[in-house]
């Protein structure tokens, strides 16, 4: 397995293996690599023949006071990560390759962008759907592959490849959890011991709303504020939001009457963590 660090190096691969009749597929990641980003891996491996994984901490997806600087970062790990599950190259540019000069040029996706992260991170979707355009322009794949942890985030990159007719396929694919349930996440690493035994109250909250649908409440009030019992089991947790949403347009709704996003965001100490689950009161 290669490591190529230039968009001009990663263009040559590319196009070697297209013109060897090759698909290709890209993992877009910031490295700090876990059970989740392989999975993503495994599953480009099921319809790729050539795996590019990008890893780039993207300044611009960060707000001035987010965690930039301390953002995991473990190359040598990554490498081996990738080299084992089956990867054929790892794209990862330094910040003057991707943005050599002032980055004029921002691909905005409008309206799903405000709600859930969007309202405390008013730049990061901007950031990313820019880096995402760029890959995407850099390494020209024919499908790209991104985790469920990050709903919002797979929603406002398939929308935005489908409003700009962009010539690839988002595969969008499972939460992989711990035995406890939390959701895989680089910035789990942050969490002190006691931080993490309850980070999996997240999922508890999901799990007991997912219990109350099935069970026939579809009053979304009534359904947070048992989440937010569950949550508040632990001091070390402070929720920043609890969402039921529609799955394409991310509008808030009041009643679950089909299928529903719902999304938590909350702080362990200055650890901010998300976790989702799709609610279907139709079946
Ligand atoms: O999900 C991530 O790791 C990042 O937001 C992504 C998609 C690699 C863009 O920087």
């Amino acid at each position: 397995m290669e490591t190529v660090t230039t968009i001009s190096d990663i263009r040559k691969a590319v196009a070697k293996a297209k013109s060897d009749g090759k698909t290709i597929g890209l993992v877009p990641t910031m490295g700090a690599l876990h059970a989740g980003h392989l999975s993503l891996i495994e599953a480009a491996k099921t319809k790729c023949d050539f795996i590019v994984v990008s890893i780039f901490v993207n300044p611009t997806q960060f707000g001035p006071t987010e965690d930039l600087d301390k953002y995991p970062r473990d190359f040598e790990t990554d490498q081996a990560m990738c080299k084992k599950t089956g990867a054929d190259i790892i794209f990862a540019p330094t910040d003057k390759e991707m943005y050599p000069i002032q980055n004029l040029t921002w691909v905005t996706v409008e309206k799903i962008t405000e709600n859930l992260c969007g309202k405390s991170r008013p730049q990061h979707f901007r950031g990313v759907t820019t880096v995402c355009t760029k890959l995407f322009n850099i390494v020209q794949p024919d499908l790209a592959y991104f985790g469920q942890k990050d709903a919002q985030q797979a929603i406002v990159i398939q929308r935005m490849v489908a409003d700009m007719n962009m010539p690839l396929e988002i595969v969008v694919c499972p939460i992989i959890r711990e035995p406890d349930g939390l959701a895989m996440s680089s910035r789990n690493k942050y969490l002190t011991n006691d931080q993490r035994t309850d980070a999996c109250l997240l999922y508890k909250a999901l799990i007991e709303c997912e219990k109350m649908v099935s069970n026939g409440q579809r009053n979304t009030n009534t359904i947070r504020t048992i989440m937010l019992d569950v949550l508040g089991r632990s001091k070390n947790i402070t929720p920043q939001y609890i969402s039921f949403v529609d799955c394409q347009t991310l509008k808030n709704i009041e009643v679950i009457e089909s299928k529903a996003l719902v999304a938590i965001a909350a702080n362990l100490g200055k650890t901010r963590l998300i976790d989702n689950i799709i609610v279907d009161a139709g079946i």
